[in-house]
């Protein structure tokens, strides 16, 4: 048989486990064949995720995830070049799932590795589709545990302008929903309720030098202001909810899009992107195209299935890296605090 690797065509399989989603992709020489993700409702009930319950859901999903991604693309495991995987920042045990999945797949093949990095991969989650954005561009990065602002000035040149100081602004969301009774994952169905209310509340805005973010202070904002209504009202939550969901939308909205205004003003850079699970809200999505025809910007917004976690930003980049001949050693070993 000949085999297709010998061809010029590189494939390679890579898989995303950091935290509950099971996902893998199949990408051929730098276009996105396949991104079959698994998520897991088993934490929904929890208010948050649950480490231990997330590894072992990701040892039951990770052949079923793979085998879809390979099926889904038309590949054989004997064309792969490579396999990658994410190497951190992420949960220890949902990341060790999928770095020796990865790992041993790629050692039985006898084929290279590739760790990547997950806050890299959600910015470079523009260039699994067209349009992708030219060099430099800037990539306001929201998720569930992350909240950034880099300037992005090749694939491999990355600056941190700003930061969350303390929580992400998806984890505000789902934090500020499990106080309201929500399940988890709150973010969408706060962007849902709100959609019928209006920001009527004043929660107190974080306020925060330079391109950086806190989102700990509205929390506690929601928490006062929840408790005192209580006292005197034990419906109010129910009474209020989509004017609450409202309020709490806007100023982390209103917050996001603040800094993101500032560092494009600051550096004149026109190409903008906002990559992650929080990419999906509806008022920010309203907001940034909003900004775009005001700034003359040219925005990119990823598809939904390249915002949340998955493995199709995590070939995107794994791809350059095969060019670039960055492997992973055979020793290598998951990295849950790896910074950018
Ligand atoms: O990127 P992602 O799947 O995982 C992380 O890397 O964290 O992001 C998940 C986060 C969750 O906090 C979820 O509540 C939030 O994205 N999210 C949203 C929306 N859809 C997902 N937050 C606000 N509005 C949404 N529509
Ligand atoms: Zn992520």
């Amino acid at each position: 048989m000949i085999c297709i690797k010998f061809l010029g065509v590189t494939k390679i399989l890579a898989i995303e486990s950091s935290c509950d989603d099971t996902s893998a992709s199949v990408i051929e020489n730098g276009t996105v064949l396949s991104n079959e993700t698994m998520g897991q409702l088993i934490h929904q009930t929890y208010g948050g995720v649950v480490p231990e319950l997330a590894s072992r859901q990701h040892h039951i999903n990770i052949i079923p995830t793979v085998q879809a991604a390979l099926d889904k693309s038309g590949t054989q495991l004997s064309e792969l070049s490579a396999i990658a995987y994410t190497k951190g920042p992420g949960l220890v045990g949902s990341l060790l799932v999928g770095v020796t999945f990865a790992k041993t797949l790629a050692k039985s093949l006898d084929i290279p590795s590739i760790a990547v990095n997950h806050l890299h991969a959600h910015i470079f989650s523009h260039f699994a589709e067209d349009p992708k954005p030219n060099f430099p561009f800037l990539c306001l990065t929201v998720s569930g545990g992350h909240t950034q602002i880099v300037k992005v000035n090749s694939y491999t040149d990355l600056e941190v302008l700003g930061s969350t100081l303390d929580d992400a602004a998806g984890e505000a969301f789902d934090k500020i929903g499990k106080m309201l009774g929500l399940p988890y994952p709150a973010g969408p169905i706060i962007d849902n309720l709100a959609q019928q209310g209006q920001p009527t509340i004043r929660f107190s805005e974080p306020e925060v030098k330079d391109y950086n973010f806190s989102f700990s202070g509205l929390k506690t904002s929601v928490l006062y202001h929840l408790r005192h209504h209580l006292e005197n009202d034990p419906q109010y939550i129910q009474k209020h909810l989509n004017d609450i969901c409202a309020s709490v939308q806007n100023i982390i909205v209103n917050t996001l899009i603040k800094k993101l205004v500032k560092a494009a003003e600051d550096t004149g850079i026109k190409e903008i992107g906002i990559a992650g699970g929080v990419s999906a809200n509806s008022l920010l999505r309203k907001r940034v195209e909003a900004l775009s025809y005001e700034y003359d910007w040219n925005l990119y917004i990823p598809a939904f299935q390249y915002c949340t976690d998955n493995a199709g930003m995590i070939a995107v980049l794994a791809y350059q890296q095969y060019l670039a001949k960055d492997f992973a050693p055979i020793d290598d070993v998951p990295s849950p605090k790896l910074g950018f």
